[in-house]
């Protein structure tokens, strides 16, 4: 028997215990104890597998289950003492597992070890992340749709350099956001897809020489199927990566739709009102209205492309097979989905609730002769032009605008016609906003008829 100083789970060579330094930097239950529930899930699966091979007793086997029950039980009604010195979250169930059952917790771990475990836990966990990024993705698109359905006619300003370019809908650039986040959703499927091989059974690296069943565990915890090579499977991360990766994309567009809120919030445009569920006060400023939410949903990417940065350092030039550098993969990771999940929430809360303001988005959407392409088209479709030279005319007619201080559907005839005489008053129909959006009818263009087509789909696809 090791000394009462050394360690219970793998102290039999050691003299001594570690020095209080060494378990500080050691030990991860202070952050891995979140995967306690894939753990035990894991230890279950491995459990049955071991008694339906032969290699334990069934007795053993139901003496497991009881007792992983039961120590599950202790985690979730928060009774369960955590110890540092047990290192990890796979050694704290075992050492308590030996506590409750007695003598076949040793058993347990016949076949594999903490590397294999490790590594099915997590990607276990990220599964469940993965899941519920999946649902939050769907609830956002489904807000989106919502507010893109009533506001399918609605017009606004398109921007290019956040300068006024030409009409668009509300509903439009709503749906600009559904297929964004329809991409992330597509991504965070595809990396499900990719990852959902089991590490289970490759033990240390190498494989075991028992005779288990690697198809049954991969089964029994919702795996495709065991993955192929046992050292790729105790060493491989890239389950973690992808997910950062899909998330800090996905970060990025929420970060987009945050800043556009924030500026569409503002006094100086107030194309939309957040709903004050969603906005604070200011301490001191007693009007103040302030959109933190999109402000800290803008800053998420902050530490979400941070965590996939640092995953990505501590894998660089890691060799095979497992490095106790991979136990730094957890807090990023643990960190990074919180922060996704929680900015997905806000954010869908916040589409729900914003309302549009309808007569500031349409009086916006005729500034900044914002109808020129209209203008220049109109000249190319009736009146023969080559585009290049419509682009000319109609910059000369916004510059004669301009001169003028006014729209361009505040020129006269008379005015147009001094600047290209076979001009005739058709030409002020495209000039209209709502002409000018109605008129763009090409797939996936700005017309409420193709909005209304998109909504339509995406109405049935979230269905
Ligand atoms: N706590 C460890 C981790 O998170 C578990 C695996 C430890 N394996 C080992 N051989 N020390 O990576």
């Amino acid at each position: 028997m090791a000394d009462n100083s050394s360690n219970q789970m793998w102290g039999g060579r050691f003299a001594a215990g570690p020095d209080a330094i060494m378990e500080a930097i050691n030990a991860s239950i202070g952050f891995d104890k979140r995967m306690a529930a894939q753990d035990i899930a894991g230890s279950k699966a491995h459990a049955a597998m071991l008694a339906a091979t032969g290699i334990i007793t069934d007795s053993d086997a139901a003496a497991m289950k009881e007792g992983l029950d039961n120590v599950l039980g202790e985690i979730e009604s928060g009774a369960f003492r955590f110890s540092a010195a047990l290192e990890d979250i796979h050694m704290n169930v075992e050492a308590r597992l030996k506590e409750v059952i007695g003598e076949p917790a040793g058993r347990l771990h016949t076949g594999r070890s903490r590397n294999d475990q490790v590594a099915t836990d997590f990607k276990l966990w990220v599964r469940d992340q993965l899941d519920a990024a999946e649902g939050a993705l769907l609830a956002l698109m489904r807000a989106l749709v919502a507010q893109a359905e009533a506001g399918a006619d609605w017009v606004m300003p398109g921007f290019t350099h956040l300068q006024v370019a030409q009409p668009v809908t509300w509903g439009h650039h709503m749906m600009a956001y559904v297929e964004m986040f329809a991409r992330d959703l597509s991504r965070i499927r595809d990396a499900r897809t990719r990852m959902n091989e089991c590490p289970l059974g490759a033990a240390a690296l190498a494989g075991t020489s028992f005779p288990i069943d690697r198809d049954m565990t991969a089964r029994s915890l919702g795996f495709d199927r065991p993955s192929a090579n046992s050292l790729d499977a105790v060493s491989d991360r890239d389950f973690a990566l992808e997910f950062l990766g899909a998330a800090s994309i996905c970060a990025v567009h929420l970060s987009r739709m945050a800043e556009e809120l924030v500026i569409w919030s503002s006094a100086q445009f107030r194309f939309v009102t957040l709903s004050d569920r969603f906005s604070t006060g200011s301490s001191i400023m007693p009007q103040k209205k302030n959109p933190d939410a999109a402000e800290l949903i803008r800053a998420k990417i902050g530490r979400i492309f941070g965590a996939n940065v640092a995953l990505t350092l501590v894998m660089k030039g890691l060799p095979l097979a497992y490095s106790k550098d991979m136990q730094e993969d957890k807090e990023q990771v643990f960190d990074a989905a919180d922060n996704l999940m929680l900015a997905l929430a806000a954010m869908e809360g916040m589409v729900r609730d914003m309302s549009a303001n309808r007569d500031v988005l349409e009086a916006g959407a005729a500034t900044g002769f914002s109808t020129a392409t209209d203008l220049a088209d109109w000249l190319v479709r009736v009146l023969g032009m080559p585009f290049r030279e419509a682009h000319h005319v109609t910059g000369s007619l916004v510059a004669l605008a301009e001169e003028r201080e006014c729209d361009l559907p505040d020129l006269t005839l008379v005015d147009m016609q001094g600047v290209h005489d076979a001009i005739t008053a058709d030409v002020f129909d495209v000039l209209g906003v709502h002409n000018s959006v109605a008129s763009r009818t090409s797939y996936g263009g700005t017309a409420p008829v193709q909005v209304r087509a998109q909504v339509v789909r995406w109405k049935e696809a979230l269905a």
